[in-house]
């Protein structure tokens, strides 16, 4: 299927995800900047070329992705060998499935590579590349640096440290090239400093790529992954909202272009939910207020996240408004009816006929009569359009096939995810610990 082509900045399809990253967690977000920093100094003091700089300072911005989909939030950046190797595979694995990203997976896959180690074996030696080594030494330096003490104080040690290690943990040329860079105070501020002229400073990122439809689709896919695989209870949610809004948009009349589109917004559609820990994602029982309103702000985030991208305005419209409600008390623009796109409104009958269908820690899923009693109560009390649902209602089987066939689809590529995800999934919920006010 011929599908619109997309030019988009890489500048705003990476801050999408910059900025999902820091939803989830400050503290990688920070690190990664940190990270692509120094390796950007490095790769100049390599004197590699535009493009390996920008490949290498693109991968180090986003290198710890894999750990933000195995954990909620990490605070300790020396993992143990068990989670060295599963998240930096499951990083690799996530970009290999987004096209314009795949050449990013190797040196994200090795950025805990030990230089001597691959020495000793051949095989490695042929696989790991030189930008795999650059973000292996930055994220090192970077976690050697004490946030809270003065940088210059800290200069010297660090500079010995990377020194000791160098042909051991380290690439000799890549620690020589830093060596040089690390001279002058700026240096070490600049790391310090967090200034966003130094975060844009980041080579091609003016650079304007162009998306096909599947491209965009598999964008939306890799995003919307990073939300379900940290909350296995909601694993194939987004996928199955997708597969009923795009069925539902068939039903109403939507050309098969804008179908597609409403498949990509429904995968989008909770990444907004980066924002909610998953101990309030799992619960097994009825929310407090204070959970109430942290689930609540969702929706502003899906909308901010994918405001960076212009292109993808009517997108993210469709996405993130799907706690409207028609009589302009759902939340969080409380947008009234005829404001309301049609779109947006496919997309909350979708995303409420998903979740009804769907097993929860304290109901099973509702059978048929059941889901549209209790979808009709909602259609009556003007929060949803009563003439979705009757779309919904005489075309019931064919809606429900739509979810459960993708549905089943998304649990095989959770499956695929293995053995990333064991450990994960064996992992008891966790009691939400975060701050209160
Ligand atoms: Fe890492
Ligand atoms: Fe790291
Ligand atoms: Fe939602």
């Amino acid at each position: 299927m011929k599908f619109h082509t997309f030019s988009v900045k890489l500048t705003d399809l990476v801050n999408c995800i910059l900025n999902a990253i820091g939803l989830i967690s400050p503290t990688i977000a920070r690190h990664h900047n940190r990270v692509a920093y120094i390796s950007m100094r490095i790769c100049e003091g390599l004197g590699l070329s535009e493009e390996e700089r920008a490949a290498t300072v693109l991968a180090a911005d986003m290198h710890d992705l894999g750990a933000l989909a195995l954990e909620e939030s990490i605070n300790d950046l020396r993992f143990e060998d068990d989670y060295i190797h599963d998240h930096s595979f499951a990083g690799a694995h996530f970009l290999e499935h987004f096209p314009p990203f795949r050449n990013l997976a190797p040196l994200i896959r090795y950025h805990h590579q030990r230089w001597q180690t691959a020495m000793q074996q051949p095989a490695k030696r042929e696989q790991v590349p030189l930008g795999s080594y650059i973000i292996h030494l930055a994220d090192r330096v970077a976690v050697a640096i004490d946030e809270h003490e003065n940088v210059l104080a800290q200069r010297q040690r660090v500079i010995d440290y990377v020194k000791k290690e160098r042909g051991m943990e380290f690439h000799p040329e890549c620690v020589d090239a830093f060596l040089e860079k690390a001279q002058p105070e700026y240096f070490w501020m600049d790391i310090a400093s967090q200034l966003t002229e130094i975060a844009g400073e980041r080579p091609c990122r003016e650079k304007i790529i162009e998306l096909d439809g599947e491209d965009v689709l598999s964008w939306a896919k890799f995003l919307s992954r990073l939300v379900d695989f940290r909350s296995p209870l909601n694993a194939n949610h987004s996928s199955g909202v997708a597969a009923s809004a795009a069925a539902l948009a068939g039903l109403a009349r939507f050309s098969r272009r804008e179908c597609r589109m409403m498949l990509i917004a429904g995968y989008l559609h909770d990444i907004g939910k980066l924002s909610v820990p998953t101990a309030i994602l799992e619960k097994n029982g009825p929310l407090d207020t204070y959970e109430r309103a942290v689930i609540n702000g969702h929706t502003y985030y899906t909308y901010r996240i994918l405001d960076h991208v212009k292109e993808f305005d009517t997108l993210a419209r469709w996405a993130a408004f799907h706690h409207e409600r028609l009589d302009g008390c759902g939340y969080p623009f409380r947008i009234t009816g005829v404001d309301l796109p049609l779109g947006s409104q496919i997309m909350a009958v979708a995303d409420i006929f998903t979740a009804l269908k769907e097993d929860r820690p304290y109901r099973q899923a509702l059978g048929k009569r059941e889901v549209l009693e209790t979808m009709g109560k909602m259609a009556q009390d003007g929060a949803i359009n009563g003439d979705l649902l009757l779309l919904l209602k005489e075309n019931y089987e064919l809606v429900n096939r739509a979810r459960c066939d993708r549905q089943v689809r998304s649990a095989g590529e959770y499956a695929a995810m293995n053995p990333y995800f064991s450990r994960k999934m064996q992992r008891p919920a966790r009691a939400f610990s975060g701050k209160r006010p």
